[in-house]
């Protein structure tokens, strides 16, 4: 039997787990969340966040995948038997649920970065978004038809998806990285201090981006509690956690591992990157309110807005070099989104490959395929609307089962302990016991309390406004359907015994 990939450094490693997480949602979404859960002050539960749940979760996922050898279905079936479904959900969810609307948002920024070019988005650009690119149809059933340039550019995505994931890891994923996140933090630079230079640009960072409200974060009163679990959330999505992705990673490492480290490492660069992403964002909405006379207040707005509306009206007013600038916003956004949208895609397709024994370029290319046949939805005049329903029921259950599932196998059924001794011996570094307490206890808890704030909202008012027959069939649908494939998936019978752990000689060297 074939031995399984290694990646060919640790570096190579580091750069695509990066990759993953620095996604579309570090841009604007982070500069949102923040904005809206006290500013300067939400970065001390982000950051409370990242080492209670994010990085004791980090070490978990790779851990896991480093001591089994496998992908999430693989890997959970070796600890429990009775796992393996779990262990299939969170891949299908990722490639399914993700990456298929992941792939089409990929696609309309490359419409932009070409709108750009000229600033084709004209003057207003909240009309021009809503009526002449997405051209919204009325309602969620509204399908009306496919908008061919939307489709032109998530088919792009899916090609670039399948070219760099067909081949070898080494030789595919870890190469893209290695390209893109040098090129990705370059360009971030430029973008940071050209739209600090703006006039109204550090204002608007010290005033908005990182004001100090610290009664928004007090434990004492519901608000502040909502802004506790809004940086729990945040760092979740933020970090590519509770979908399988760091475990399939991971799965690629050599058996001498610095497990620990590389899960630090790669916690510190994501959250960093996006405190530091947001300082571009602030900067430049700063300079917009202040040329239009307008209050900071009214000029941000969350979600698709942001990026799609506010920013190209921001990049209108600027006094230079405005193409140049709104390419680059776009070029950032579409090399965060590839390199996350390529994660997405690995991690199914290594489930699929450990359980069938598949050819990789075969079923990445059946994968890429299916892929953009159910990216079709998400490019038609309703795609907007199913997008931001799929977004929000994946958001706010799946990505937040996963992550309470994997806590519950790790640190119960298997526990922690074992789970310590092992990442000790194979990289020589002790993991604080402590670690045990994050997750068994701490990470499960604001999770559970995460799940059950969503589902009250969730009974309370229709999400968004939506039908709730909409709400039912595309977000409903896409937990359950995904719920009943790995179902299906987990009684396919293993064509070999799964317990054997495949080690090349390769893999027994240790990278430092
Ligand atoms: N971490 C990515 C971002 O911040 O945009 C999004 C993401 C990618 C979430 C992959 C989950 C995932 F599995």
């Amino acid at each position: 039997m074939q031995g399984r990939s290694v990646w060919g450094s640790k570096v190579g490693f580091l750069l695509a787990a990066v990759g993953s997480a620095v996604g579309l949602g570090n841009v604007w979404r982070f500069s949102y969340v923040s904005y809206q859960n006290g500013g300067g002050a939400f970065l001390v539960p982000y950051l409370v966040a990242m080492l209670t749940a994010g990085i004791p979760l980090m070490i978990l996922e790779y851990g896991l995948g480093h001591r089994e050898k496998a992908s999430p279905p693989l890997a959970f079936a070796r600890v429990h038997h009775l796992w393996e479904p779990f262990g299939w959900w969170m891949p299908i969810v990722a490639f399914f649920g993700i990456n298929l609307f992941y792939a089409v948002v990929i696609g309309w920024c490359f419409n932009y970065f070409l709108l750009a070019l000229n600033l084709g988005w004209g003057a207003e650009t909240g009309v021009f978004f809503e009526e002449h690119f997405l051209q919204v149809s009325s309602g969620p059933f509204e399908f009306v038809g496919i908008r061919w340039p939307i489709f032109a550019g998530a088919l792009l995505t899916w090609v670039l998806c399948w070219l760099i994931c067909f081949k070898e890891i080494r030789h595919g994923i870890e190469k893209a990285s290695l390209l893109f996140m040098p090129v990705l933090l370059v360009m971030t630079i430029i973008l940071v201090a050209w739209s600090l230079q703006l006039e109204g640009a550090t204002d608007a960072v010290w005033n908005h981006y990182l004001r100090f409200e610290w009664s928004k974060i007090s434990l004492l009163t519901a608000e502040g509690r909502s802004v506790w679990i809004a940086a729990y959330g945040q760092i979740f999505f933020t970090l590519s956690l509770g979908f399988g992705i760091m475990i399939t990673y991971a799965s690629y490492l050599p058996k001498k591992s610095d497990i620990t480290s590389n899960a630090i490492i790669t916690c510190l660069i994501d959250c960093s990157y996006s405190i530091f992403a947001g300082l571009a964002v602030f900067g430049t909405i700063g300079y917009m309110a202040q040329t239009k006379g307008v209050a900071f207040e009214e000029a941000i707005t969350a979600g698709p807005g942001l990026a799609f509306v506010v920013y190209p009206e921001a990049i209108n007013q600027l006094p230079a070099g405005n193409r140049l600038f709104g390419a680059l916003f776009f070029l950032v956004l579409i090399i965060a989104g590839i390199s996350s949208a390529i994660s997405l895609t690995e991690a199914f397709t290594c489930s699929v490959c450990d359980k069938f024994k598949f050819e990789r370029k075969k079923t990445v290319s059946v994968l890429c395929v299916l892929g953009m046949a159910g990216s079709i939805i998400f490019t038609t005049h309703a795609g907007l609307y199913i997008l931001d329903i799929v977004d929000h029921f994946v958001n706010a259950y799946a990505l937040i089962l996963g992550g309470i599932l994997e806590c519950i196998l790790v640190g119960w059924l298997m526990k922690a302990p074992k789970m310590r001794k092992h990442i000790f011996a194979v990289s020589g570094r002790k993991v604080w016991p402590l670690w045990d307490i994050a997750i068994c206890f701490i990470t499960p808890v604001m999770l559970m309390l995460i799940l059950l704030g969503a589902l009250y909202r969730e009974f309370g008012e229709a999400y968004g406004g939506y039908p709730v027959g909409a709400l039912l069939l595309f977000g409903g649908g896409t937990l359950v359907l995904s719920r009943f494939g790995a179902f299906i998936l987990s009684h396919v019978p293993w064509p070999y015994q799964k317990r054997t752990h495949a080690h090349t000689p390769e893999e027994e060297t240790l990278l430092t």
